[in-house]
């Protein structure tokens, strides 16, 4: 990095988000946080940590001031405040890097919020790069409480084959987006190295705590009553049962891009497992 940067990290106390904070630090940029709680956040000593959420756009001023790079992690389905807040950023920054999802466009029309987000952020003069992530691994963690107490996995389409990605990846590639120029105006599609079913997922986790666990097909019907409580949108719940039973079919993309951008292959869902063993003991 040839100039020290400072980058506003949101989702700081996230999955992805805690990772690019470590990896910014390690690359020599100053690291702001985004929190909501600032006396909740438990980041690095070397970390500044500012108030504000991010669906209230006129909370966001403070943390944005001096920054030249963010790291953008949209909260939640609706996106109703999302043409305030990234206005607000264009005001500040010059660079946002989005954790956005792959499937989020086709072609220019939005597909969910992601695109729609992606969207917003085109229409500002912000320099861009869009992270298109394939599912996070780290999803299956949903599945801990059932693997702990029961040893049982209840869940639909076993056979979906899906290329999850490890926090640690998409973090490197964030770091890097952030602090060099090369990145500028890239969308990557960012995917683990291999498609795994949902099965093998789960016998994986076994292996990594050294137990047998067991996989039950949930009915569709019953997955959906259950997604629909937890995420509360119709047309997200549909669409993500649509995209796993596709899956059985036609396994997720997989794509070799997390290499391309940091020069490591993208780590297996076997070692996200591994990473991840206590979670699930
Ligand atoms: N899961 C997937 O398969 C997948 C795939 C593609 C893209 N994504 C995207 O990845 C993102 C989630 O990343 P993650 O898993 O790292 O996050 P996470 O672990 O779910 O944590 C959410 C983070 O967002 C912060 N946050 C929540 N509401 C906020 C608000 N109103 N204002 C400011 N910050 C807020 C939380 O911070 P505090 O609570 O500390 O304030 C926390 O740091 C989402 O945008 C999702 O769309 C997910």
């Amino acid at each position: 990095m040839s100039t020290r940067r400072t980058v506003l990290v949101t989702g700081a106390t996230g999955n992805v988000g805690r990772h690019v904070v470590d990896r910014l630090l390690e690359l020599g940029a100053d690291v702001r946080a985004l929190v909501r709680e600032p006396g909740a956040a438990r980041l690095p000593a070397d970390v500044g940590v500012a108030g504000g959420d991010l669906t209230r756009p006129d909370t966001l001023d403070a943390a944005l001031a001096g920054v030249d790079s963010v790291f953008l992690v949209w909260p939640g389905l609706s996106t109703a405040a999302a043409p305030a807040t990234v206005e607000r950023l264009s005001e500040h920054a010059r660079r946002v890097v989005y954790l956005s999802a792959m499937g989020g466009r086709d072609g220019e029309r939005p597909v969910g919020f992601w695109g729609e987000i992606e969207g917003l952020i085109e229409r500002t003069e912000l320099e861009s790069t869009f992270l298109r992530a394939s599912g996070f691994a780290a999803n299956t963690l949903g599945w801990a409480e059932q693997i702990r107490t029961r040893g049982v996995v209840r869940w639909p389409y076993g056979h979906a084959r899906r290329s999850l990605i490890h926090e640690k990846d998409l973090a490197a590639v964030a770091a890097l987006a952030l602090t060099e120029d090369r990145h500028v105006g890239a969308a990557y599609t960012l995917t683990g190295p291999e498609a795994v079913s949902q099965q093998e997922q789960v016998r994986l986790i076994g292996t990594a705590i050294d137990r047998d666990l067991r996989w039950q097909e949930q009915p569709r019907a019953e997955a959906r009553e259950f997604l629909l409580a937890a995420w509360g949108d119709q047309a997200f719940v549909d669409m993500a049962l649509d995209g796993w039973a596709a899956m059985v079919d036609a396994p997720e993309l997989v794509t070799t891009t997390v290499e391309q951008v940091t020069g490591v292959p993208a780590r297996t869902f076997r070692q996200w497992a591994l990473d991840h063993a206590a979670d699930f003991r």
